[in-house]
């Protein structure tokens, strides 16, 4: 079993790894003093470009692929580089990937190298999303370009995905722990975005309707 807790640990740091903050130095800002201060694809593709929030999301999204993808592979990986640990049973392995997939997310948003203040996790968790049922992730990928098709705002978008998947994954994929941990995930993204409902409310939710710099 320390395999696994390897694993969980390595998790965490795969998902605090910061992309968005390093773009930022990159470019000569710091991305937690700008915007809406996240280090998410968003807020730096809002103060840094288009090109650089791709590279972000795509990065971010990695990371939550990556972190479900290993453990998936824990056997495997056990197997190939020949180390000597109990090998994890089924019903056990659906429960660590989940708790990679909480890690990776949890990672994210309270990254260890950055005073545990982060991003909101949505790159990430479409990436999790993505390995646990590529059906559901195009579903609530659909829902997030609608409403951005509508209200042009990330947050709202991101907000109206994350509300939808845990839905989604309770009518499209049978297995109940992981439509569980969509419900537990998606309720965290929705949490982190408590600053960005506050601004909708009071009408200064920042939109791509005017602002966004190519
Ligand atoms: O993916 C995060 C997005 O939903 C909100 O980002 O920077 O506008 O708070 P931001």
């Amino acid at each position: 079993m320390w395999f696994a807790y390897l694993l969980l640990a390595i998790a965490y740091l795969l998902g605090s790894f910061p992309t968005g903050y390093l773009v930022g130095r990159l470019a000569g800002i710091d991305i937690r003093q700008l915007g809406s201060g996240s280090t998410g694809a968003t807020n730096v593709w809002r103060n840094v470009g288009k090109f650089a929030g791709i590279v972000v999301f795509i990065t971010d999204f990695a990371k939550g692929m990556a972190a479900i993808y290993m453990m998936q592979s824990a056997n495997w990986l056990m197997t190939s580089l020949n180390i000597k640990a109990v090998a994890i049973a089924q019903n056990e392995l659906s429960f660590l990937v989940i708790g990679a997939g909480m890690l990776a997310l949890i990672g994210h948003s309270r990254p260890i190298w950055l005073g545990f203040k982060g991003g909101k996790s949505v790159a990430t968790g479409v990436g999790i999303l993505f390995m646990l049922n590529w059906l559901v992730a195009i579903a609530a990928f659909s829902i997030w370009l609608a409403t951005m098709a509508i209200w042009r705002t990330v947050s709202i978008s991101s907000i109206a995905a994350a509300a939808a998947a845990p839905f989604l994954m309770w009518t499209m994929q049978g297995n109940m722990i992981y439509a569980s941990f969509v419900t537990a995930g998606c309720a965290f993204i929705i949490w982190l975005h408590r600053s960005n409902i506050e601004r909708i409310l009071n009408g200064t939710e920042f939109t791509f309707k005017s602002e966004p710099k190519t």
